[in-house]
């Protein structure tokens, strides 16, 4: 079922994204050729830990992290590791952090150095798609307007959509329904009503859209090992309009001060 909130328990989710997005930002200070995955992961792990949060991936049905680490041709579910990351690289940091009960949920994808044009564009028309489907994220709307929103940018601008993982309602859990798909027809899937919170994160190929699982059942790479881009907000509706309760502006000051 799905669980609307009120807006005293959107208060409650604000501030958990909030956390998410300021651990995103700490995280991103260190991005840079030589650094560890498992380094990355245990700043953002103290960070959550110090501002009273719980990391919730870490221990999810065993994940071994407290961020997914999607390296290039990963597209979801990385685990951290001794691999260091090179100039040229991108990195998707993926985040769930509980605080006061509820979770929030983000996803940002980095450039390590120089990376190729390619790769950058790709990045770009990730993170846009992402502000596509937000704009179809209206109450009265379906969820299938998001996921039809996103399907037809990123196709239109030659990529293809992971169909394998989607987007979720979160709250207390990090994952409630409904699923939110980052394919599919406008006007099919459950009617988006005040009080839904939403974590919409497309994952979108360069190459073909097909992915292969490893064999531990987490880490999911292209099957053409061509890079992969995510990004990911958490919407609240309340009032008849809807919030981003995530936010990159944190991150990008960090990426501001680095360049
Ligand atoms: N942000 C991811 C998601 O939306 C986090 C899940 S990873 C897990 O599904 F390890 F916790 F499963
Ligand atoms: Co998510």
């Amino acid at each position: 079922m799905i669980y609307l909130k009120t807006p005293e328990e959107i208060e409650l989710m604000r501030k958990a994204n909030d956390l998410v997005s300021r651990t995103l930002a700490e995280t991103a200070k260190w991005i840079a050729p030589g650094v560890t995955t498992q380094r990355l992961d245990t700043i953002a792990r103290e960070y959550i830990q110090d501002n009273g949060g719980i990391p919730a991936c870490l221990g999810y049905h065993g994940f071994p992290g407290t961020l997914c680490i999607e390296v290039n041709e990963t597209v979801v579910h990385g685990f951290p590791s001794q691999r260091a990351l090179r100039d040229g690289d991108i990195v998707g940091l993926d985040c769930v952090a509980q605080l006061n009960g509820f979770c929030g949920d983000s996803c940002y994808t980095f450039l390590v150095g120089e990376v190729a044009p390619e790769v950058v564009r790709l990045c770009e028309v990730t993170k846009q798609s992402l502000y596509e489907g937000i704009k179809a994220c209206k109450e009265g709307n379906r969820i299938g307007h998001i996921a039809n929103a996103i399907q037809t940018y990123c196709e239109k601008n030659g990529y293809s959509v992971v169909r394998e993982f989607c987007g979720h309602g979160i709250g207390k859990s990090m994952h409630e329904e409904p699923e939110v798909p980052n394919y599919g027809r406008p006007g099919t899937g459950a009617l988006i009503k005040n009080g839904m919170c939403l974590s919409i994160e497309p994952m979108i190929n360069l190459g073909s859209k097909n992915v292969i699982v490893e064999p531990d059942g987490w880490q999911t790479r292209t099957k053409d090992r061509k890079p992969s881009a995510h990004y990911e907000h958490t919407v609240a509706i309340i009032d008849s309009k809807t919030e981003i309760l995530t936010t990159f502006s944190y991150i990008e000051e960090v990426l501001n001060n680095k360049s």
